[in-house]
């Protein structure tokens, strides 16, 4: 043995501890979100949106808003995204697009922000105009105090 000559492999450059993460596929997941929006159903408002959510398995689980004549029953993009997911068997989330408006891009409403919540507390989110605005956010920045279960055990 050659004890104190180093051997090669100790003379390269050290590997960074933690690997880069892998980038997100926005771009899938947008064009997803887009057409997904071309199924809302939304006689009443309008006002078309589309979403679509990665799962850590790779699988993209798409929604649309559902309105309906008694409106308070309306059921928005990402609900119905979230819902399609977890009915299949996926509760691990990594990134959602969003699809709607002009201008500025809309941003999930309180109540999806909850319901997403419950899965992904810091989830990446994209949002993206019909005209190509976007903005990316997370779901913590929206939602920086989601009711959690956390809470429901504290508290009980
Ligand atoms: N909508 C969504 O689909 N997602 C949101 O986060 C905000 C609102 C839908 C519900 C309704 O069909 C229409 O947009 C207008 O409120």
């Amino acid at each position: 043995m050659n004890k104190g000559i180093r051997s090669p492999s100790s003379l390269q450059p050290r590997k960074p501890a933690t690997k880069d993460p892998k980038p997100l596929p926005w771009r899938r997941l947008v064009a997803a979100a887009r057409h997904a929006r071309t199924h809302a159903y939304a006689p009443y408002s309008g006002f078309a949106v589309g979403a679509a959510l990665l799962a850590r398995d790779g699988t993209i689980w798409s929604g649309a808003n559902v309105e309906n004549s008694s409106f308070g029953l309306t059921i928005c993009a990402e609900r119905s995204a979230v819902v399609s997911a977890v009915a299949a068997g996926r509760r691990h989330f990594v990134a959602l697009a969003l699809v709607a408006g002009r201008g500025e891009p809309a941003s999930p409403c309180g109540a999806c922000r909850q319901v997403l919540h419950e899965f992904a507390p810091t989830l990446p989110i994209r949002m993206v105009s019909a005209d190509g605005n976007v903005r990316d956010v997370t779901l913590a920045e929206l939602l920086p105090f989601g009711f959690a279960h956390e809470d429901i055990e504290r508290g009980r």
